[in-house]
């Protein structure tokens, strides 16, 4: 028999440190019904890695099941826009239609194109550090975490310089649907900013049609695939769930791996004197994939279950919702040696935070070079960054990070 229990993932103090109370829940219920979020959690590392390679589950279940099967209500009109772009997001469906759009994109995320993205990342960050420099003050989250990725993604997808400002504004109002309980006041600023973020990829589409560029937009655009080209409403759900994904994450990455070096004198020192050793690169990428599997900035995903089955002794009928929290599979130590401490030096780190099997992030190349740039570059020019203010993290645990990390150097 499932036991029950109510996360409160809703929490301030959960957010901002939700690791001691998933460690409880890892030794003595690892597995729960939540009947508030009516989602069945599962916290230990080997139960989530085995149900993310299950294809029993899926990421989404509007495929085989009605809305009055599930015992839903219907779409709610407050979220039309919302809903016309969320279910084009390729990321939501599943082979071989998903296996489609994801192949298509491939060729944009390999190791070497990002590689080739290098010189651009160590111009742009040199800028964003010059930017502050002198002041001997930023707040990091806003002067430096979010315009870093902002301007990878829409380089990588060719939105023009006067179109990126709202980038981050329209984001922020889609994801807070991602977020367990999103308010009426949610629904209206995701389904507004949907409606104009996809007005305006429709425009950056059709001038892409006619002037062709060396971008996504335009091999996008172009791509044929067995004949079958993107429809226009795929494209533009596309374009923007790339842009929202190559930058949410990465803010939040950056910003929490700082600030936790901060908190850790020791690791903080051991970095700065490993990027002037001739091991320095070796270094970074063993350093950044720790950050990430410390403090995960996407903390828990969903999945549908397909068909009836059983795993574990654990009945899950078709059309129930699991959610699976990769940070606590992350700190699980049945896992991970000491899995608790932020060792900079790890190797053999199979993390969770970028995901498993069929929907492992297609990011996953940039968003290790960006953060492998960033931190060299931040213990070279501000060895002595320290906190000058509370940070202030977000107000959802689906999608966290910080607000706010105020810093001086
Ligand atoms: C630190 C930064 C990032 C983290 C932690 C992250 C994490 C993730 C995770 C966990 C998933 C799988 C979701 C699931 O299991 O349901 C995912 C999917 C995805 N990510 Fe990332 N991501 C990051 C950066 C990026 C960047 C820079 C991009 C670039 C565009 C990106 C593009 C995608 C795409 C396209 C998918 C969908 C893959 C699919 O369904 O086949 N991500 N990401």
């Amino acid at each position: 028999m499932l036991e029950k229990f109510h996360l409160d993932i809703k929490s301030r103090d959960f957010i901002a440190n939700p690791y001691p109370q998933l460690q409880e829940l890892r030794d003595n219920m690892p597995v729960f019904y939540d009947e508030q979020w009516n989602q069945v959690f599962f916290t230990r590392y080997d139960d989530i890695s085995t149900l993310l390679k299950d294809r029993r589950l899926g990421r989404s279940i509007l495929h085989i099941m009605t809305r009055e099967q599930l015992g839903w209500p219907p779409p709610d009109p407050r979220q039309v826009d919302f809903d016309k772009f969320q279910n084009k997001v390729f990321m939501d469906w599943e082979p071989p239609e998903h296996t489609r759009i994801r192949l298509l994109m491939a060729k944009a995320f390999t190791p070497r194109h990002i590689e080739s993205m290098r010189p651009k990342l160590e111009v742009t960050t040199k800028q964003l550090i010059d930017n502050v420099i002198d002041s001997g003050k930023a707040d990091f989250v806003h002067d430096i975490a979010e315009p870093l990725p902002i301007a990878m993604i829409a380089d990588l997808l060719g939105v023009p310089e006067e179109g990126r400002n709202n980038l981050r504004p329209w984001s922020a109002a889609i994801v807070k649907m991602y977020e367990q309980g999103f308010s009426e006041q949610d629904q209206d600023e995701a389904s507004t900013a949907a409606r104009d973020f996809m007005n305006y990829i429709g425009q950056l589409a059709d001038e892409r049609r006619a002037h062709p560029q060396d971008d996504l937009i335009t091999a996008l655009v172009n791509v044929e695939d067995e004949g079958k080209k993107l429809s226009e409403d795929e494209l533009r759900s596309t374009c923007i769930f790339l842009l929202n994904a190559g930058h949410e994450a990465t803010v939040n990455a950056s910003s929490l791996g700082l600030l936790n070096l901060i908190r850790n004198p020791d690791k903080f020192q051991q970095m700065k004197d490993m990027v002037d050793s001739p091991d320095c690169e070796d270094f970074l990428k063993t350093a950044t994939e720790e950050m990430l599997r410390y403090d995960s900035p996407l903390p828990m995903f969903e999945r549908w279950v397909l068909e009836d089955m059983e795993y574990n002794g654990v009945e899950l009928k078709k059309g129930t919702e699991v959610a699976l929290i990769y940070a606590s599979g992350n700190r699980d130590p049945r896992y991970f040696d000491n899995a608790d401490e932020m060792d900079l030096t790890r190797k053999d780190n199979m993390h969770l935070t970028f995901g498993m099997g069929t929907h492992y992030c297609m990011g996953a190349a940039l968003a290790r070079l960006e953060l492998q740039i960033l931190f060299k570059a931040l213990m070279k020019r501000m060895p002595n960054i320290s906190l000058n203010g509370d940070p202030v993290y977000s107000d959802g645990f689906v999608i966290r990070g910080l607000k706010s990390l105020p810093v001086a150097f």
